[in-house]
């Protein structure tokens, strides 16, 4: 089958690329390359020896979008990746987040529907179930935001549900990540956010590689087992995989699905710090700083969903994460070198 993957060059969706091609699917990327590299793809290529079709189109062109279906009239399924994801940019550019991510996501459905292409997997995130009540989180778990990213995650997946309520021939997937982190074991493929990273991992393995001096723990004094922030952290390499999985399962069927990927296991930030510093025999210098303003105690996964209905589960554990991570920096300590 022929999948088409928007934001395929990003983090994840490389990594999904990949997985993709070495399942036997044909696959098309679209990407405004905004957020990414086109050598992301190139590797991806070179890692399994095939060939993606690459479009560097951004999803508000309408027009351009239609004619990405019907070149392709063989596309049977769509991996939606594509948007802006920093929390903090969203809160202070809202309009910009809402045009990116909603109407990008508008345009990708209506010209889905044009061509007759209803089976969509949808990238949401773990951060629609807001302050949960209890914890592990399950998929049937109240739904809020508190910024404008995690809203537009939540204002797609009522968007993709109404669609499915108007023609049930929509086969619709939205997928719940929890906290992605690592690379893929080779060290040609992995996270490379522009600027100072947002995230826990990324900003570990800057300070490992000497481009930040020392990783700021926001909090100390939440209600958890050291007082730090905990996170279910997955290897991205079990969650692209996640993918292939939920795009099997949904193949003969229609419904709105929704799965948490995620471990089922909470880990502090210190105790990431540990894992890091012990698979990686580094030192990682850290400092404690003032809770990070939006951020929850803990969150992670009840994601026994997927493993029922999918078969999936996560296979790497933290160690394979903080080495894989740093495997990826060490060899690419700038990130992906700029485009010919
Ligand atoms: P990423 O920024 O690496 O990838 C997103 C890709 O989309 C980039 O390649 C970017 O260039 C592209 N893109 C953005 N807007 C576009 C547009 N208008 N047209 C075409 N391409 C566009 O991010 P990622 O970490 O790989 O995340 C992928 C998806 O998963 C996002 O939707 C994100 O919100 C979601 N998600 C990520 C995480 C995480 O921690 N990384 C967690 C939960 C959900
Ligand atoms: C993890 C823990 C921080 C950085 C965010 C988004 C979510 C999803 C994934 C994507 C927290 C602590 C972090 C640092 C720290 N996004 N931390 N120092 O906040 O769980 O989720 O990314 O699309 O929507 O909200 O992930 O990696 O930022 O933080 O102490 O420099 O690490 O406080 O406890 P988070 P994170």
């Amino acid at each position: 089958m022929h999948v088409l993957v928007t934001g395929g060059a990003g983090y994840i969706g490389s990594h999904t690329c990949l997985e993709l091609l070495d399942a036997g699917y044909t696959v098309s990327v679209v990407d405004n390359l905004c957020n990414s590299s086109r050598i992301a793809l190139t590797r991806v290529e070179e890692l399994c020896g095939k060939k993606i079709n690459f479009i560097e189109l951004d999803l508000l062109d309408m027009q351009g979008l239609s004619q990405v279906f019907s070149r392709h009239p063989d596309i049977g399924a769509v991996i939606h990746f594509a948007g802006l994801k920093a929390v903090g940019e969203s809160v202070e550019q809202p309009l910009r987040y809402y045009q990116n991510n909603l109407i990008g996501t508008l345009n990708l459905c209506e010209a889905m529907a044009k061509h007759g292409v209803k089976h969509i997997v949808f990238s949401s995130s773990a951060t629609v179930y807001g302050t949960p009540a209890r914890l592990p989180i399950q998929e049937d778990f109240p739904t809020s935001a508190t910024n404008p990213y995690g809203r537009s995650k939540l204002m797609i997946e009522e968007m993709l549900a109404d669609l499915h309520i108007s023609d049930q021939t929509w086969q619709v997937v939205l997928l719940r990540y929890f906290n992605p982190v690592g690379a893929h074991p080779s060290g040609r493929i992995g996270e490379d956010p522009k600027g100072i990273p947002n995230n826990l991992m990324p900003y570990i393995t800057q300070v490992a590689a000497g481009r930040l001096k020392e990783l700021n723990v926001f909090g100390n004094d939440y209600p958890t087992i050291d007082g730090t922030g905990v996170r279910d952290y997955l290897h991205v390499v079990d969650l692209a995989k996640g993918h292939v999985k939920a795009l099997e399962y949904t193949q003969k069927r229609s419904g709105v699905f929704i799965y948490n990927l995620g471990t089922g296991q909470g880990s502090s930030v210190l105790e990431m710090v540990r894992a890091f510093m012990e698979a990686n025999k580094i030192d990682i210098a850290y400092r404690i700083s003032p809770r990070r303003p939006g951020d929850i105690a803990e969150c992670y996964a009840d994601a026994s969903l997927a493993l029922r209905e999918l078969g999936w589960q996560t296979e790497y554990g933290l160690t394979d994460m903080c080495r894989h991570a740093w495997n990826w920096q060490k060899n690419n300590p700038e990130g992906y070198p700029p485009s010919a």
